[in-house]
Parts: structure tokens; C-alpha cells; sequence
């Protein structure tokens, strides 16, 4: 898929493929060395789960889910988003029965229905990690620090962390009563969207555009400062492990996550070579969320980042290696002594490409130069082995020999 198309379907072509491959890779690499494990959930589930667990006055639930009814008449929902589906999991697999945190990744598709954009597509993939079974704060800071050193190691530049805490739901109950009180208050300078949704979601009100709103939102109260102490400790263990480790942040009142899960911390990094889809990844604290699904009271906390994102700001990337063999035919009936010799030399670790499509040797010595093979073998009464580079052409008495002379060539 090329991120920079904004519309079409999810087609990812090889070169793109290759580069996603890479992202993996690391992922495994350094999610491993931090004692993740690999996980996966279904791309579809009940749609109740991610009402409740992604909560229903978020525009994700009220807007952007791909829903339908299954033929048993059960309201399915292609999975927005993970961490809802990877706490029923949690539930469903008794896995707080295992030794405590569970630590989990895991990559693949999710699905929202939003007006497709650069850097936003109705089918995406998500890379994400989760931690469940405890409220320490260096699982916090670890997961932070993972998603940084990942898109580090991923090539996307300089990055902008911003940090922020959103204490626990009593807290945030009294402090979203003072805000509504503040925005009525105020109401003729709101958005008419701030507005609708004042008493359902005043937070929203953080994240607007509006020129009024934004005024009347840089006096708003804020959260941070009502925090509980047992919060603020928290926030502050989480900042100190963040301060330890050199990694800038900015500790961002305004931070609101399009989720309602949360609890507790709350981060967000975004690129500045993405244009106004920024956000290359986040995630928070979700200490409620599992028993909010029916699950024993358990914390977790987590990040998911957009892969075609981090790719988009990682840019081209290196050239992907080419095929480096190519085994023309010098005859027709050459073809099963060079369908043996390919396979020989990939035994031994080569790439190789063999003629395939009925081309004259001329064509195919065309082709090899066109794949940027390093040497290529011409098998006909015999084999010749041709160096792509010097244009030197050597001559082998039989398959061992040619063997001999591509491992000389090299590939
Ligand atoms: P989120 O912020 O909604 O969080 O999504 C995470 C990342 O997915 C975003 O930062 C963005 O890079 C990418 N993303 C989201 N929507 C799109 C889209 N339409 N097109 C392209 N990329 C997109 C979550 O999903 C939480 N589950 C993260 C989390 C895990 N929190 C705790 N654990």
C-alpha cells in the first residue's frame, strides 16, 4: 500500500511489504528482549465489547465502526482497536492465573471508519504491546520507553513525547464536574460540537480547533492538578524512571486520549514529518478496563502504534537487495538441469531468479541485468557462468563446477 495515497484499497506491494517486514522484526527483537510475547485476537468481535471497553460516547463507538449482523442476527464489530480485545482474552484464557504482569504484542489489521487522509486509512495496521496485572510504575515507564527506541530504531527522526496523567475515575469525576461548570459558563464561545457534547465528553473540549473554544480552554482548570497523592506519586515514579533513562517528554495537561479506558498515565508520540495525522503512537494506563469487562480487578497498561505511520515518517528507506542469481537458459531443454541448479545454489543461501517467461537468451541476459544479479548461469550443452559486473564469462565443465565458479563470483 502506498501510505501516501490517501484513498485506495489496502494492496501492500513487495517493496512496502519489505520494509513491514523489517518493522516486525524489530518489534519481535526488542519486545522479546523485555520478556513480551507475541499474541493475537480475531479481527472481528461482539460489537458490546468494544462499546464497553472502548467506551460508547467516544467517536470511535459512535462513529467509525465497521458493524454488522452475522447470520444468527449477533452484532459483530472488525475490531477498531486491541486492548479491549486483549483483556477479554485475559478473562477468557484465566490468564491471571499465570505469573503476574502478562506481557503481550502484537501487529495486525484494525478498522475505522474515518475520511480517509494521508496517514489515515479505513484499514490499518496497529503494533502494540500490553502489559496486564500490575499498577507498577516502571511498566509505564518500560512501555514508554519501548515505543520510543522502537520508532528510534525505525527511523522516523525526532519525535515529540507528550506525558500526562489522568488519575483514577473519582478523580476525574469531580474534576470533569468543575470543567462542565467552566465550559457552561461559557458556552456562547464554544463550538457548536463542543457544545452538543459538553456534558457527555468536556474533555473533548481540550482537543478543538475552534478558535473560541481554544480561548476559553487555555483558562480551563486541569487535571493534573487534582490528582489524588497516590496518583501523583504514581505520575511521579513514572517521570523519574522517564528522567533516569534521558528521555525528553512533555508533560501535556491537555492530553486527551480518543479512548475512555484510561486511567492514570496517558502518552501520545507524534512526528513532525507527518502532516496533520501526527500521531505516531500512544497509549495509557487502563487499571479498570479488565474488570469493567468482567474480569477479577486487574491494572494494565499499553501502547499501539500505526505501522503505516511510523513508515511514513521512516521515508524510503534503504534500496530493498535485489535477486542477486539469475540462471538463463541457453535451450529449451536446459530447463530441468537449471531448474536443478537453482535449487542448488538457494540450498547454499543464494537469491536466485531463473528464466520463467520463454525469453531468448538475449531477453533473459536483459532480465538478469534488470534484477541486478550479481553473476549469472547460462545452462545449455554447457554452463557458463558470467560475472555481471566485469563481464567476464567462465566456462564449467558440470553443476559442481559452475557451483564453484558462482561462489568465486559471488552473489
Ligand atoms: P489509538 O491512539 O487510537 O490507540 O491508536 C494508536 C495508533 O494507531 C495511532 O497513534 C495511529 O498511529 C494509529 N491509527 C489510529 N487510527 C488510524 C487510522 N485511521 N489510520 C492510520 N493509523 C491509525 C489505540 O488504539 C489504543 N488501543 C492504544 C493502547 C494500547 N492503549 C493502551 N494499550
Amino acid at each position: 500500500m502506498n501510505p501516501k495515497a490517501p484513498r485506495g484499497t489496502f494492496d501492500v506491494l513487495p517493496a512496502d511489504a519489505r520494509l513491514r517486514l523489517q518493522l516486525l522484526k524489530i518489534a519481535d527483537e526488542l519486545l522479546g528482549q523485555a520478556g513480551y510475547e507475541p499474541f493475537e485476537t480475531p479481527v472481528f468481535e461482539d460489537t458490546e465489547l468494544f462499546a464497553r471497553g472502548v467506551g460508547e460516547s467516544t467517536d470511535i463507538v459512535q462513529k467509525e465502526m465497521f458493524t454488522f449482523e452475522d447470520k444468527a442476527g449477533r452484532s459483530l464489530t472488525l475490531r477498531p482497536e486491541n486492548t479491549a480485545g486483549v483483556c477479554r482474552a485475559y478473562v477468557e484464557h484465566g490468564m491471571h492465573k499465570l505469573p503476574q504482569p502478562v506481557k503481550l504484542w502484537y501487529w495486525g489489521p484494525f478498522f475505522r471508519h474515518e475520511a480517509p487522509q494521508a496517514g489515515r486509512f479505513r484499514q490499518f495496521t496497529q503494533l502494540g504491546a500490553e502489559a496486564l496485572g500490575s499498577d507498577d510504575p516502571s511498566l509505564d515507564a518500560e512501555l514508554i520507553l519501548l515505543l520510543a527506541e522502537l520508532l528510534d530504531r525505525a527511523g522516523v527522526g525526532e519525535t515529540r513525547l507528550r506525558l500526562s496523567s489522568l488519575g483514577t475515575p473519582e478523580t476525574r469525576a469531580a474534576y470533569l464536574d468543575e470543567l462542565r461548570a467552566y465550559l457552561h459558563g461559557r458556552e456562547d464561545a464554544l463550538s457548536e460540537d463542543v457544545r452538543a457534547r459538553l456534558d457527555d465528553n468536556p474533555l473533548r473540549a481540550f482537543d478543538a480547533d475552534h478558535p473560541g473554544t481554544r480561548a476559553v480552554m487555555q483558562g480551563a482548570p486541569h487535571l493534573l492538578d487534582r490528582l489524588s497523592a497516590d496518583d501523583a506519586d504514581h505520575f511521579a515514579d513514572v517521570r523519574a524512571l522517564l528522567d533516569d533513562a534521558g528521555l525528553a517528554y512533555e508533560i501535556d495537561p491537555t492530553l486527551v486520549r480518543g479512548l475512555d479506558y484510561y486511567t492514570r498515565t496517558v502518552f501520545e508520540f507524534e512526528s513532525p514529518r507527518l502532516g496533520a495525522q501526527s500521531a505516531l503512537g500512544g497509549g495509557g494506563r487502563y487499571d479498570l478496563l479488565i474488570e469493567e469487562l468482567g474480569g477479577p480487578p486487574t491494572p494494565g497498561v499499553g501502547w499501539a502504534a500505526g505501522v503505516e505511520r511510523v513508515l511514513l515518517a521512516a521515508g524510503e528507506g534503504e534500496p530493498a537487495a535485489d535477486s542477486r542469481i539469475y540462471v538463463a537458459l541457453a535451450k529449451p531443454d536446459a530447463a530441468r538441469e537449471g531448474f536443478r541448479l537453482a535449487r542448488r545454489l538457494r540450498d547454499e543461501g543464494f537469491r536466485v531468479e531463473m528464466e520463467q517467461a520463454g525469453r531468448s537468451l538475449k531477453g533473459q541476459l536483459r532480465q538478469a541485468d534488470r534484477i541486478g544479479a550479481r553473476s549469472t548461469v547460462i545452462v545449455g550443452d554447457v554452463i557458463d557462468v558470467k560475472d555481471m559486473r566485469s563481464g567476464e564469462q567462465r566456462r564449467a565443465s558440470d553443476a559442481d563446477e559452475a557451483l564453484a565458479l558462482v561462489r568465486e563470483v559471488g552473489g
